[in-house]
């Protein structure tokens, strides 16, 4: 039995904050303590009363430093983590000219190991404690992620893409080998440790009706895996899909009409949305992904968060790296701020950083496992510094509040403001170093 007790500022959330003022959807602390054993929070509360109740435990002290639930990306592309920041295309373009060939190269087991570190080191140095990605299209880079995930026991969730057309082919399976390599890495994978398995049709344009008819099949045998797709995100993206899929009422038709949308479904972008496209993602339960950096990169558009969340969808909100252009869900809430700001919608910092944590979660439906801090939870906690620079500390000297603290947070912070991240217990950032970025083969291009 291994134990520990963390001592600082506590911050965690119980429901969403409808305001501002909405104190009662979070408990902070100005003197916190969380008691973890064997990765689980045993209890929570005032250092004093939980440090007493403790005994004789090891004690690391973050004061002033402010405890929270571990970031959760809901949208991410492991095999373009050499893919982000590429110049000057729109999606479809992009995809072609950069992230098709280099998704090629995943074909090797060794180039997906190395990049799977590489990754992981990446999500924890920006306090990302669960992420859902899209693997490539090859059963090696799952099986490389999740090999990595079970190493460090994180709750990861992810997927090998199906994909069957439009695209090079070293970057293609067929109905049937996607099929296949889908259902060994389920029967591999799902549910082992921390790790969930996602159905992955990558998107319409790349997908045969043979193989959306296989993920309704994958969808259909493994109801508990969910699934994740990519929807109307360009104004081309949308013309090609109806092109290839004239039967479908819209761009979710494609998904819908292959029995792929319920509450486990993710759906990365849903920007240009037809009326009766939002009227069955009401009705299905379905979530929409929100990729504020990506969408900017690219130019896709402005994602309507004001206008769904009023026909009661529930959204995630994700950094969709490669296309997003960093890994910290911090800076994904200061761009998420600006596209809101851009539709005069002024985000609360208090429902930002419900956002990225339990709300993510409440998308997953993990809300018992992750995204608090409650007692009976699994242990995945970001340590925050808002003094991270000095630019942030000058600012500082003039904050009064929480809310203002945590807004600087999110419009300044980025790596260098997560002090420390803890992965089911275990101080992971402070030893990342050991299999880091900088030990890895380099292989030129
Ligand atoms: N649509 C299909 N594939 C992708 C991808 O890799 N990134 C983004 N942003 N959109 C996509
Ligand atoms: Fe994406």
């Amino acid at each position: 039995m291994t134990q520990r007790l963390l001592r600082g500022r506590l911050l965690t959330f119980h429901r969403e904050p409808l305001s501002g003022e909405d104190s009662g959807a979070y408990t902070y602390l100005e003197d916190g303590a969380l008691l973890i054993q064997d990765g689980i929070i045993q209890d929570t509360g005032p250092f004093t009363e939980i440090s007493a109740k403790a005994g004789d435990v090891p004690i690391t002290d973050h004061r002033p430093h402010l405890m929270m639930a571990g970031f959760i990306d809901t949208h991410i592309h492991f095999p373009q983590v050499q893919v982000i920041a590429s110049w000057g295309a729109q999606l479809l373009d992009w995809l072609n000219n950069y992230t098709f060939p280099e998704e090629t190269r995943f074909a090797s087991d060794a180039h997906s190991a190395t990049m799977a570190r590489a990754f992981f080191d990446q999500l924890v140095t920006h306090g990302t404690t669960t992420a859902v990605a899209y693997c490539s299209v090859h059963k090696t880079s799952a099986d490389a992620f999740f090999t990595e995930a079970t190493r460090r026991n994180m709750r990861m969730l992810g997927g090998k893409v199906l994909m069957d057309r439009n695209a090079p082919e070293g970057l293609q399976d067929t109905p049937q080998t996607g099929y296949d390599d889908t259902k060994a890495l389920i029967a591999d994978w799902h549910g082992k440790g921390r790790n969930g398995y996602v159905i992955t049709p990558r998107f319409a344009i790349t997908s045969t009706p043979e193989q959306m008819a296989m993920a309704q099949a994958l969808a259909q045998e493994h109801p508990d895996c969910h699934i994740q797709t990519h929807l109307s995100e360009n104004k081309d993206e949308i013309a090609f899909t109806k092109q290839l899929y004239p039967q479908a009422r819209d761009y979710l038709d494609v998904y819908q009409s292959h029995g792929l949308l319920g509450q486990k479904t993710l759906l990365g972008h849903s920007i240009h949305l037809e009326p009766r496209e939002i009227d069955a993602l009401a009705e299905t339960g379905a979530h929409p992904v929100f990729c504020p950096t990506s969408n900017l990169f690219l130019g896709s558009g402005l994602f309507d968060h004001g206008g769904l969340s009023a026909r009661g969808i529930s959204n995630g909100i994700a950094t969709d790296v490669g296309a997003g252009t960093s890994y910290s869900m911090l800076q994904t809430l200061n761009e998420g701020y600006k596209i809101l700001q851009l539709q005069g919608l002024a985000l609360h910092p208090l429902q930002a950083f419900h956002w990225a944590t339990r709300g993510n979660a409440c998308v997953l439906g993990l809300e018992d496992k992750i995204g608090n801090l409650d007692p009976g939870t699994e242990a995945d906690v970001v340590v925050l510094n808002a003094r991270s620079t000095s630019a942030m500390a000058l600012r500082m000297d003039r904050v009064g509040s929480l809310a203002e603290e945590l807004f600087v947070l999110q419009m300044m912070g980025d790596d260098r403001a997560i002090e420390e991240v803890y992965v089911s217990g275990a101080p992971s950032k402070s030893v990342s170093g050991q299999n880091s970025e900088t030990n890895f083969e380099f292989d030129p291009v």
